[in-house]
């Protein structure tokens, strides 16, 4: 009986042995699992942060390239400073040949009262043209345009037309060659352009020149009063011409101006 209680006590510890061999293999074996889970892990994260950072600086490279071939390159550099230079060369040839064709303007007139002097201030506006004012040497006085005195100067004038020659302060522009096109304003007399023009018509020569007549009345047209101008200087492409109610607004005149195309 006691050898027997030995023999049992025997085989307990065989076995107690064996069942701790067993646990402590399945916790190596579990280590090594979770060491080649981190392994993977590790390997996946570091493969596709190199491959971001790859792209990335694949992308700046290819970015910083574009830039600086855009804004150091030489050749990009002399590229944009040749088109900047053939538009600004287009622009002064267009501001060149624009001038050209216009070439310059010169606006005469005669005014007794102020309203065709008006006129002629925003022609000279509008063109960009010279003034020029006939002032006659014997400015007229109020008396002399009362033409319902038969006795005014105005009215002897119109009476006799060889008391018509009106001496003026300068019949002649300085540098009159120069322009191109001659603008010539009077107030209507009598149906007719006011006669102290006739003075500058007669004393220039307007060969080459175009000519515009332009006018201010009461109510009379502009009738044949640019015509008789035209055979009285016998010179010069004489245009119709244009007549202005005497309170013809600013605009009015402007866009008469812009309408000649000049
Ligand atoms: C002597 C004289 C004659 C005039 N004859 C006419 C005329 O025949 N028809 C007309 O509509 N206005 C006539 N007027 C009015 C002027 O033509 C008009 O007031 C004009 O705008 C005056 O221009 P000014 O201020 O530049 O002198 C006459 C004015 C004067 C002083």
């Amino acid at each position: 009986m006691r050898k027997r209680g030995l023999l049992f006590l025997a085989a307990c510890v065989m076995a107690a042995g064996v069942l701790a061999g067993c646990s402590s293999n399945r916790e190596a074996a579990g280590s090594t699992t979770q060491e080649a889970e981190t392994t993977t892990e590790a390997e996946t994260t570091t493969e596709s942060e190199t491959t971001t950072e790859a792209e990335m600086t694949a992308e700046a490279k290819a970015t910083a390239e574009a830039e600086s071939e855009s804004e150091s390159s030489p050749a990009a550099a002399e590229e944009t400073s040749s088109e900047e230079a053939s538009a600004e060369e287009g622009n002064a040839e267009e501001e060149v040949s624009a001038e050209g064709a216009e070439g310059k303007t010169l606006v005469v007139y005669f005014s007794a009262t102020g309203n065709t002097e008006r006129v002629a201030g925003v022609i000279a506006e509008a063109t960009g043209g010279d003034l020029f004012e006939l002032e006659p040497a014997d400015p007229y006085t109020d008396e002399d345009l009362n033409y319902n005195d038969d006795n005014s100067r105005v009215s002897q004038e119109h009476a006799d037309e060889s008391l018509r020659d009106v001496e003026l302060v300068s019949a002649t522009v300085e540098g009159f060659d120069e322009y191109e096109t001659v603008f010539v304003g009077y107030p209507v007399w009598w149906g007719i352009a006011a006669w102290p023009v006739n003075t500058f018509i007669e004393a220039n020569d307007f060969t080459g020149k175009t000519v515009i007549p332009f006018c201010t009345s009461s109510s009379s047209g502009l009738g044949e009063s640019g015509e008789l101008l035209a055979e009285l200087a016998g010179t010069g492409d004489w245009q119709e011409g244009m007549r202005f109610r005497s309170s013809v607004s600013e605009e009015d005149v402007t866009a008469w101006v812009e309408s000649l195309g000049l």
